[in-house]
């Protein structure tokens, strides 16, 4: 469609420029955020690049987007959410698993989402009601229906923007019970790769708008269930996402349920012990 169009050629104008800077990461000015939460001009200038491309196209739109934060649009219909670099850290290590995320939101509705990894060539679209692809071809959740047999992703949070405890109690859960977890280290990607099937779940606490709002809509085109931690209903503005096809997705949130049941459990025994003075 024409809009998609729009995202696209935003999202590759950008990835251009990334692929460029990726190129050579050791000339970037490189600072932090937060403790582990790193930024460099390769997001910046993406995120510029996005910016110009989107407001020309559609000059009433307003934008969310992570390094500039929200600009408000005359239409007070639409907005885009833009992360311009998913995955710095990656990016900064010279490590390819890294994204552009632009999704389209009409009336707080998710209607479109466009993921770039410009280094692997992969261009995941979605619109609403119009199905999910990676590059030309049409995607659809994994139909795994094994939990022993899956391959789940998840991420762990920057140092202070979460519970580190919670991801552990989660983790060892998982781990427990499927083949195996892959840690990315790009939220976009791992909602992509659930819509194509390489993932069959995947959950994350404490992400941000730009960080889910493009995936969500590519895991529902693909047939997939999203969800926050204990099954409630999505919301890209909420931080948390539990996703997978119907099955993986309901048996996720039950694991996560018994991990957090199980570190209450532990929390409360700690407490219980007598205190050492
Ligand atoms: C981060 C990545 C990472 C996730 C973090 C995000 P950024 O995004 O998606 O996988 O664990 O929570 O903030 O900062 O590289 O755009
Ligand atoms: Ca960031
Ligand atoms: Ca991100
Ligand atoms: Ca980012």
């Amino acid at each position: 469609s024409a809009l998609l169009n729009v995202m696209v050629q935003a999202a590759m104008k950008a990835g251009r420029g990334l692929i460029r800077d990726f190129g050579e990461v050791e000339n970037l000015q490189v600072s932090m955020k937060g403790p582990a939460d790193f930024v460099s001009n390769a997001d910046r200038r993406a995120e510029e690049v996005i910016f110009q491309e989107l407001s020309r196209a559609r000059p009433d739109w307003g934008f969310l987007m992570e390094e500039r934060g929200t600009v408000e649009g005359r239409d007070p219909q639409h907005r885009w959410i833009v992360d311009p670099l998913d995955g710095t850290t990656n990016f900064l290590h010279g490590l390819p698993m890294f994204a552009i995320s632009i999704a389209l939101e009409r009336d707080g509705q998710l209607v479109a989402g466009v993921i770039l990894n410009p280094a692997m060539d992969e261009l995941f679209t979605a619109e609403k009601g119009g199905g999910a692809f990676l590059n030309d071809r049409r995607l659809r959740v994994a139909a795994r229906k094994s939990l022993p047999e899956s391959l789940f992703a998840t991420g762990i949070p920057f140092l202070g923007q979460g519970d580190h405890a919670a991801a552990l109690y989660e983790m060892r859960q998982i781990m427990g019970e499927t083949s195996g977890i892959r840690r990315m280290g790009a939220a976009a990607l791992d909602l992509a790769y659930v819509a194509a099937g390489r993932f069959d779940g995947y959950w994350e606490r404490a992400l941000r708008p730009w960080d889910v709002a493009a995936g969500a809509v590519l895991i529902r085109e693909a047939g997939g269930f999203l969800s926050g931690m204990d099954g409630e209903k999505f919301d890209h503005m909420q931080g948390d996402v539990a996703c997978g096809n119907e099955f993986m997705h309901k048996s996720l949130v039950e694991q996560l349920q018994q991990a957090t049941l199980r570190r209450k459990a532990a929390s409360a025994t700690l407490s219980a012990l007598p205190r050492r003075n």
